[in-house]
């Protein structure tokens, strides 16, 4: 029986089991089976999570670019790989096809080495949502270098964080962005963060925007003439299994982001097989994922797990409201889209603007609806299945992580029954457990615990760029020999699982990842704060928002309390990007602290979601007074 592809409930358990009692063999014949290698491997797993050590595939030679595009120019070179929609519905959409691609990503990979970079090298690339990001990241990996996609929604300062982290050689940028009706300068922004990267040496500007823009002589290359000059052909660099293939940055809750590394074998493996199961993905699909390629699921699931099945895969560059909140259904009927994955936050928002625009469309060619990044709530959920599936395309909660490289958690569609707001089942090779106060494994059904993942799976991250004590202290200390997601969960009766939410200090706002340290850092800049303390609340399309609590230095105190919210989330902006923007912003003449000077922000979490009824015990508060003052003057 061939594994690669589930098509009913009693095959996924089936599958499930042989995944459990003999890992090994499970993933070594699915690799046998449908990849292209340049050696195999001597061993499939070896791991130890006390260190943490894991590796896959250990010995094995391969090319990512060689998996995801050369294989297949022979059964379907003139077949689109790339479908890219461009912001404006008036400019034509683009059909790269698989022989194009080949000669798009060897041509940019042999400019990326004229440029001299080498295998290992680390490569910044901060673009839109346009062909050449997807061709930058393939062409990076066709040579070995170490690609890190950085979202071209964060700003300067941010971005400067991320590269002198990986200390990235290059940077490739454009000349700027479109996002509806705005533009944004891009190469601006590359400019500031460069100010303070001295490891930067090159930088290569597509024009998408014909913007004014300066280049930096001996430092910023325009794209197209460089590629006008470049071979078609470049040999792909044969990949060690373990060697890195990139590096992706995200929040957690204390310090600066970490760089989450992902390998080559394990990544490829299974970004290719999940994909081809939780979107029943067959040849004639167009496959949409809404996400930008700056997060992990747009790396996974717009470019290598789609490119790795030989499917088309839409790139969208514009946002869902531009020209009007009709343009996703707009673009499903126009390019037949089959399976269509995108956010909560997004169903909320196009939720939020009733039928009319959504009833204009043919949606009848959407066989498979995605959702991920939060949990999606109940009504959510039915508005996108009565609505946009007509109840006849099933709905794929799934659940996963930057680190963890894959979708984990996930019905199979048209095998797994579907229940609102669950993820369901673990996908093959997903070994869950949950975890009660005491560090104990909960066997049985209609719990909640903490989340974990007590074995490997192929595309686990393996470190965190420069700091590994870090990856280990995050992900492997909570709980011994488990790699602890930092996720609540319940199990139900039949085994299914939903994820409750964060149990950290990380809180999910339109699906982004925040941490809260990062923010406060932020605002602690301003001259006029002292302290501050950020927690999350509901909020009816974000899923949730961020409120702040600052308590001003004496020099704030009598300021515009207006003009010091715009400055505060000026200087976030400024240090993070619009995203981490707060919605509220309280001040507060103190912030509960315990008596080792901890702020308790299980309280303000609490008033914040106005759920004062029953605080807990606040006695042991070094400053129990602020909290009445904070309860009497929230916004
Ligand atoms: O809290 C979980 C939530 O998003 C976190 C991971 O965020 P990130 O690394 O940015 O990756 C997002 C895209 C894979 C998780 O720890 N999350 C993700 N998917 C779901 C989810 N929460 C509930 N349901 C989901 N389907």
């Amino acid at each position: 029986m061939s594994n690669y592809h589930i098509k009913h409930l009693e095959e996924y358990y089936q599958v499930y089991r042989k995944s459990v009692a003999n890992p090994e063999l499970f993933w070594e014949e699915i690799a046998e089976e449908h990849f292209m290698w340049r050696r195999k491997w001597d061993k499939i797993l070896s791991w130890d999570f006390s260190k943490p050590s894991i590796k896959w595939f250990e010995g094995a030679q391969l090319n990512i670019t060689e998996n995801c595009i050369d294989r297949h120019l022979l059964a379907r070179g003139n077949k689109t790989a790339i479908l890219f929609e461009p912001n404006d519905p008036k400019e034509k959409a683009q059909h790269i096809t698989y022989n194009e691609l080949h000669k798009k990503v060897c041509k940019f990979a042999n400019v990326l080495k004229n440029k001299g970079i080498v295998k290992g090298d680390r490569v910044c690339i901060y673009l839109p949502m346009i062909p050449e990001l997807a061709i930058a990241v393939l062409a990076c990996a066709r040579i070995g270098a170490i690609h890190s996609v950085v979202f071209a929604g964060f700003s300067s300062t941010a971005l400067a964080s991320r590269i002198n982290d990986s200390e990235c050689k290059m940077v490739i940028t454009s000349d700027g962005s479109y996002r509806g009706t705005k533009t944004i300068d891009l190469k601006g922004i590359v400019d500031e963060a460069l100010k303070e990267c001295s490891c930067v040496k090159t930088v290569l500007v597509v024009k998408r925007i014909n913007s004014n823009i300066i280049m930096e002589e001996g430092r910023d290359y325009l794209l197209q003439p460089e590629l006008d000059q470049a071979p078609t052909i470049c040999k792909a660099e044969i990949m060690n299994a373990e060697d890195a293939l990139f590096i992706l940055y995200t929040s957690g809750s204390t310090g600066q982001p970490k760089g989450m590394v992902h390998t080559t074998a394990g990544y490829l493996v299974y970004t290719a097989y999940t994909f081809k199961n939780v979107f029943q993905y067959r040849e004639e699909d167009v496959y949409w994922c809404t996400a930008d390629i700056g997060w992990i699921t747009g790396h996974s699931y717009i470019v290598y797990g789609p490119l790795a099945n030989g499917a088309t895969t839409v790139m969208f560059e514009g946002v869902p409201s531009y020209p009007n909140f009709g343009r996703f259904w707009d673009i499903v009927e126009k390019h037949k889209v089959t399976q269509f994955y995108t956010a909560p936050t997004a169903i909320r928002a196009l939720a939020k603007e009733g039928l009319t625009h959504l009833e204009k469309y043919d949606l009848s060619s959407l066989k498979v609806l995605g959702t991920v990044g939060e949990p999606i709530n109940e009504e959510a959920w039915h508005w996108y299945d009565d609505n946009v599936g007509k109840k006849k395309a099933p709905i794929v909660d799934t659940w996963w992580q930057t680190e963890t490289g894959g979708i984990m958690i996930t019905p199979i569609p048209y095998a797994t029954p579907t229940k609102p707001t669950y993820a369901t089942l673990p996908f093959p090779g997903v070994q869950p457990a949950l975890i009660n106060e005491n560090g104990e494994e909960i066997k049985e059904n209609q719990v909640d615990g903490r989340l974990c993942i007590k074995f490997p799976w192929p595309s686990m991250a393996r470190t965190i760029w420069g700091n590994h004590q870090r990856y280990k202290d995050t992900y492997f200390s909570a709980f011994e020999n488990k790699y602890f997601t930092g996720d609540g969960a319940l199990r139900d009766e039949v085994g299914y699982y939903r994820i409750t939410g964060r149990v950290d200090d990380v809180i999910i706002v339109s699906g982004h990842n925040l941490g809260t340290a990062p923010i406060e850092d932020a605002i602690n800049e301003h001259p006029a704060v002292a302290e501050s303390a950020i927690v999350g609340f509901p909020h009816d399309i974000k899923g949730n928002a961020l409120y702040g609590y600052v308590t001003l230095k004496e020099a704030g105190e009598g300021r515009n309390h207006d003009n010091l919210r715009k400055e505060i989330n000026q200087i976030i902006t400024e240090q993070i990007g619009p995203i981490a923007k707060l919605d509220k912003i309280q001040f507060t003449s103190g912030l509960p602290k315990t008596r080792s000077g901890k702020i308790m922000r299980r309280i303000l979490r609490k008033i914040a979601h106005k759920d004062t009824s029953n605080l807990g015990d606040i006695s042991t508060l070094l400053n129990p007074e602020v909290v009445n003052d904070i309860m009497n003057n929230t916004v």
